[in-house]
């Protein structure tokens, strides 16, 4: 690794006790570390409430980060890097302390006074915390100024503009990072350069050629131990819907930036989002489906989770129908769905192209020819296949469907960044084109704001439900059969590893 690579960084995580931090990001800053993108010139200040010290800070971030290597003198070294300050965010004197460790650390690491500060805690502190950053001067003159936070950005567009305005207070949007772990999914990633460089799907990438396109979130746990949160916080709409689909969608609908960069990637985002089609009540009654998780054989119902409040409402599954108006999508379905508890764990996008005009191939044993289907694995199988129509080998002349396929194999799986690693990189890097511009998630929450509304208007309706385990409710069938469609499954497309 050329010692260009490395960054100056000193990097202040609000939160540093918490289990994002230990989970997520002491392994992410470890594999850079690994890398050589953080090496001499790197220190982490860790501060939360507990009273910690260094060492037994440091002995927390050993513990993270035990299974990635078995080299001792290695993580020692990373972790030496680490410091902790116990921290109330709401005290302005103890910004004090914060700011002296601060340029300490500056001048022993020699960090060239480039400050990230990650705010890996609970929303409300938010505009707290950057008050006090710039009103204590802990932000830098020389160096770069970069926030990172963690969703939810907001529970409505209210809140939402609310916190973006607290966070322009002190800093540009430019600086600020707002992550969603889905834009670090390799495949996530891999979209653009999917549509953008290659001749044959651009052309194809509109309502001329796509009959219909399906994104699917579905997931086998359940809410867990984050119930009582899930519970109030707004369900599966918000926790899923609202950001990592409307992330994915707005990257499948967009125009074609002029360039790769945040500024380009982001404005396309931000016209993209804009032709979504509101929703009346009534249209939100027509085109989503909200359920819940009930008990089966080996898996407990939602309502019977720790932490759910009697009779709760609160949906574990979506499913919606949503229409883009412009001029290249215009007509087209967008059939979004999520869900816990459901059979099995599946991050996947089909675009289904339109039939043929015209069957040349029809035969006692066959009558349609099935739409070519292009599918994105995102997870937990990484690639994607291309489901075309060929002869089928031999005397006959029947068509059979058969896939080209691109995956990523066991072995080059493990080589793969996760994405907390590739995303502080990038604001390391000062690249924003995978993190949400304001706009992005005020547009978003615009549009969940109509369903949520809808829904929580209508006290009447039951609830569907689904048993825990299964493929989720007939009503999110139901969604696509209407129109002539029907959830891509292993039955009608290439599916890895079955
Ligand atoms: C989070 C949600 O944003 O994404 C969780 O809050 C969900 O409820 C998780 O389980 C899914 O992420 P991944 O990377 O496991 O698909």
């Amino acid at each position: 690794m050329p010692a260009t690579q490395e960054k100056a960084v000193l990097i202040t995580l609000f939160g540093g006790t918490g289990d994002l931090a230990q989970r997520k990001l002491y392994p992410a800053l470890f594999r850079l570390f690994k890398k050589g993108y953080l090496r001499q010139h790197f220190a982490v200040i860790g501060t939360a409430r507990r009273e910690w010290s260094d060492a037994y800070y440091r002995e927390i971030v050993m513990q993270s980060i035990a299974s990635l290597s078995d080299d001792e003198t290695e993580k020692e070294e990373f972790s030496s890097h680490f410091y902790y300050l116990s921290h109330n965010v709401q005290n302005t004197q103890e910004y004090q302390q914060l700011k002296e460790l601060a340029s300490e650390l500056d001048k022993k690491y020699q960090t060239q006074q480039n400050r990230v500060f990650y705010l890996a805690m609970a929303p409300q502190f938010f505009g707290t915390i950057t008050e006090h950053l710039k009103t204590q001067h802990l932000l830098t003159e020389q160096g770069f100024n970069r926030l990172i936070i963690e969703k939810p950005f907001g529970h409505n567009l209210e809140s939402a503009i609310e916190l973006n305005d607290q966070l322009a207070q002190t800093f540009e949007e430019t600086q600020i990072y707002r992550i969603d772990h889905y834009l670090g999914k390799e495949m996530v990633q891999n979209i653009n350069a999917i549509r953008f460089s290659n001749i044959f799907f651009e052309p194809l990438w509109n309502n001329k050629f796509v009959d219909n396109v399906q994104i699917t979130l579905s997931e086998e746990v359940g809410v867990g131990t984050r119930a009582g949160y899930y519970d109030t916080s707004g369900g599966a709409l918000l926790d899923m819907v609202q950001n990592h689909i409307f992330q994915i969608l707005s990257l499948l609908i967009m125009e074609p930036p002029v360039q790769m960069d945040g500024n380009d990637v982001r404005q396309e985002k931000i016209k993209a989002l804009r032709s979504l089609r509101a929703y009346s009540p009534e249209d939100v009654k027509q085109n989503f489906v909200r359920a819940q998780y009930t008990q089966s054989e080996e898996l407990l119902g939602y309502l019977q989770e720790d932490g759910v409040v009697e009779h709760s409402r609160t949906e574990t599954y979506v499913a919606g129908k949503l229409m883009v108006d412009n001029f290249r999508w215009a007509g087209v379905p967008f059939y979004i769905r999520t869900g816990k508890r459901l059979a099995n764990k599946n991050t996947v996008i089909h675009i289904q192209f339109r039939s043929v005009d015209v069957n040349l191939f029809h035969s006692p044993t066959q009558v349609d020819i099935l739409p070519d289907v292009l599918t994105i694995h995102i997870q937990p199988s990484q690639g994607m296949s291309f489901n075309i129509n060929v002869k089928q080998m031999g005397l006959s002349n029947d068509i059979e469907r058969k896939p080209l396929l691109h995956y990523v194999s066991p072995e080059q799986e493990k080589d793969i960044p996760e994405a907390y690693e590739r995303l502080i990189l990038e604001c390391l890097n000062g690249n924003n084109a995978n993190f949400a511009h304001r706009q992005e998630v005020e547009l978003s929450w615009k549009f969940i704001d109509l369903v949520r509304s809808a829904w929580d208007n209508d006290t009447s309706s039951d609830l569907p439900t689904y048993p825990a385990g299964s493929h989720g409710p007939k009503e999110g069938d139901d969604l696509l059969a209407r129109d002539g469609f029907s959830w891509h499954s292993c039955d009608t497309i290439y599916c890895p590893n079955e």
